[in-house]
């Protein structure tokens, strides 16, 4: 069974100004597949906050997968992509690039996504969209794919 860590990246769920349904679609598409979330935070748009908990995910907690949600887009504070890359030390682009070609046949918004995904130790790190719409579409579209790719990493 797969080991799974979400992290929704988001200032106003951090401030608990918002409820993060995101997270818990996140939470639902995994565990229906039978992988077992062992850590979900919510953290603000601050690229040191969210690089130091993939880091803590990956090298302490082992886990094989790390799932974020959200500051993907273009706003000011959009940071994720960027805290993501300081983390992977090998690109995984196939698997954003299979997530923005079929969004976009959802909506052409889809290539606003600055969305990245890579590899840190056996760990498996993927951005997802920020709506929970989005975050649905865009997980269950891949999941049974990177499913292999896990695998391999083990
Ligand atoms: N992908 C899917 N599948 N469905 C969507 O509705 N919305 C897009 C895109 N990807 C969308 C999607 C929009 S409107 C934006 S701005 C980008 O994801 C970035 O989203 P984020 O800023 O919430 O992370």
């Amino acid at each position: 069974m797969f080991s799974v860590g979400i992290i929704t990246c988001s200032d106003k769920g951090a401030a608990g100004e918002r409820e993060d349904l995101s997270g818990k679609v996140i939470r639902e598409i995994v565990e229906a597949k039978g992988y077992e979330v062992k850590k979900y935070i919510v953290l603000p748009d601050e690229l040191d906050k969210l690089s130091n908990e993939m880091i803590h995910m990956s090298d302490d907690l082992n886990l094989n997968l790390i799932l974020t949600t959200g500051g993907t887009g273009f706003s000011q504070r959009d940071i994720t992509p960027e805290a993501t890359e300081t983390v992977i030390t090998r690109k995984t682009p196939g698997i954003s690039e299979a997530i923005r070609y079929y969004s976009l046949s959802i909506t052409k918004r889809a290539m606003l996504s600055r969305a990245t995904s890579g590899i840190r130790n056996n760990t498996l790190i993927i951005n997802l969209p920020g709506s929970p719409k989005a975050v649905k579409e865009s997980l269950e579209y891949i999941i049974d794919s990177i499913h292999h790719g896990i695998e391999i990493l083990l």
